[in-house]
């Protein structure tokens, strides 16, 4: 494995200075996240489904959708309960999900928009239910670490696959990336 997803974990919650406080908060509203997880899985596949190119990949599968549910209502529960604290375990089961959209090859371009979809929606939801502003700051850095998860998890494995692929060097590959990049317009 190329990520340590524990270091890569420490790493995010420094850079968006994800706190003690931010945990507690979150862990202190975990049945309130609970009761809307069902609606918020609707409110996001909902918003997938709008797009032709997402709606092909959800429906590409039987029981596709079925599982989304699902999976979804637990990963926006253990934003609120951290798992492990936001551990170990917190860190490989983001991973993995990041792995798991590569290999559909979802990118980017759907992830971020998605995320966003999540923040907005879960916004709506603290306003209705009267819930102060420090939970949408909590959430909202979670939501910005999980979605680091995933980004990183495409360039990652993309990357290694390049060099697996072809025998380049690491150094090799970046210098090949930042010449490409300077003759793009
Ligand atoms: C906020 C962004 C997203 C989150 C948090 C999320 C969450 C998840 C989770 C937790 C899983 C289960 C992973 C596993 O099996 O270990 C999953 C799988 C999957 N996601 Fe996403 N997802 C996101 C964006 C998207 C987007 C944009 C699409 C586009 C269509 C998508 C389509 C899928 C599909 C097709 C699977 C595999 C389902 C299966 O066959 O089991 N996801 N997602």
């Amino acid at each position: 494995m190329v990520l340590d997803p524990e270091a890569f974990m420490v790493t995010m919650e420094k850079r968006i200075s994800f706190s003690e406080a931010d945990k507690a908060i979150l862990q202190a509203n975990l049945a309130w996240g609970k009761s809307i997880a069902k609606e918020m899985a609707d409110v996001f596949y909902t918003y997938l489904a709008r797009d032709n190119e997402m709606n092909a990949i959800l429906t590409a599968k039987e029981g596709r959708m079925h599982r989304l549910n699902e999976t979804f209502i637990e990963w926006f529960g253990e934003m609120f309960s951290g798992m492990d604290n936001w551990g170990s375990a917190y860190a490989a089961r983001r991973w993995r999900i990041g792995l798991v959209h590569v290999q559909i090859g979802i990118g980017p371009q759907h992830v971020v928009p998605a995320m966003a979809t999540v923040v907005n929606e879960v916004g709506q939801q603290l306003k209705k239910a009267g819930l102060p502003d420090d939970v949408r700051e909590a959430l909202g850095r979670i939501c910005m670490i999980d979605l680091a998860f995933i980004e990183q998890a495409y360039v990652e494995v993309s990357s290694q696959a390049v060099l697996k692929e072809t025998g380049w060097t690491e150094g090799l590959f970046k210098r090949m990336i930042a010449t490409g990049a300077a003759g793009m317009k």
